[in-house]
């Protein structure tokens, strides 16, 4: 009895006994999208910007969203009522859903056919785990990942399950010692890191790679963009060879769980002075500032 509860299709279950068909298809070919976010004393911050994201992703690979956006915020916080969580993790999960009975969709099955019943959506929450201390106050240190990412998958653009590419070079960031591993695409411009956007500083200038380079239009990110636009501090999208990092006086990462951390190290070299830039301090307070009045706290 008991025990952290999860949604899954329209029903609250206990985590053990929320399970999904061995035929589902998120998990045969990875062909489902996922949202992670953030809640502050349990509300959770621009809900309503992931589950945009979500939707317009579903639509772009035509996966049928099986309940209304209304219907899922509804749930997440039906949710964190009964996880009785306040600053949790959320994770969203929309898959296509399991093949059908063969006599419906017997044709397409291992075929990579569209035609399931019926799509599979997810969510969980447990409490909030910051990212360590030290990556805040001295700054996270990146390799580049050997990896090159084509500027033209457009599944670059959705938080696809697929993360394969990613977790390779976590693996690769890790095993030199690093905290993240930065993508550069086949044109050789900066895009992202494997869980987060990325910001260069230079001469009090704001820049961040454009989702054409191949990346994740992150809700953060726009954040960061909007706050940099009231605070007039220019701000651009602009496409970025690994020099403009090399040389930036600042950088910084930005995703909905770690919200702004400062970027010291790339490659063994450090970035500036190494230290923790102040417009990257100066944007982390903001972005804070940004959360406690969006959601009244
Ligand atoms: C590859 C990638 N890029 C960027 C982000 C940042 O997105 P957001 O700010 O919406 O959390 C994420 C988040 O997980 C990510 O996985």
């Amino acid at each position: 009895m008991g025990g952290r509860q999860a949604f899954l299709n329209g029903s609250f279950l206990v985590e053990d006994e929320a399970v999904v068909s061995i035929y589902d298809r998120g998990l045969l070919y990875g062909d489902g999208l996922f949202e992670t976010l953030r809640t502050y004393r349990g509300k959770p911050f621009r809900l309503d910007a992931h589950l945009e994201r979500l939707a317009s992703s579903a639509a772009f690979l035509k996966i049928p969203l099986p309940f209304k956006k209304e219907e899922i915020k509804e749930a997440v916080y039906e949710l964190l009522r009964r996880n009785r969580l306040s600053d949790a993790y959320v994770r969203i999960t929309l898959t296509r859903g399991p093949y059908g009975p063969p006599a419906r969709c017997g044709k397409s099955s291992g075929r990579l056919g569209l035609e399931t019943e019926q799509a599979t959506l997810f969510i969980v929450s447990r409490q909030f785990t910051p990212y360590p201390a030290r990556l805040y106050r001295f700054g996270a240190k990146a390799i580049i990942s050997r990896i090159r990412r084509s500027p033209r998958s457009v599944l670059l653009q959705h938080k696809t399950l697929n993360y394969l590419n990613n977790i390779l070079a976590r693996t690769q960031a890790q095993e030199s010692g690093a905290d993240e591993a930065i993508f550069v695409n086949t044109a050789g411009f900066l895009t992202e890191a494997t869980v987060s956007n990325l910001f260069v500083v230079k001469e009090g200038q704001v820049f961040t790679p454009p989702v054409s380079a191949g990346l994740l239009p992150g809700i953060t990110r726009q954040a960061v963009l909007e706050i940099c636009h009231r605070n007039c501090i220019p701000a651009r999208e602009n496409n970025l060879r690994l020099i403009a990092l090399a040389q930036a006086h600042e950088a910084f990462l930005t995703n909905s769980l770690m919200e702004i951390m400062p970027l010291c190290f790339i490659a063994g070299k450090p970035i500036g002075d190494g230290r923790v830039g102040d417009l990257t301090r100066r944007l982390r307070g903001l972005y804070r500032e940004m959360v406690r009045k969006e959601l009244g706290l």
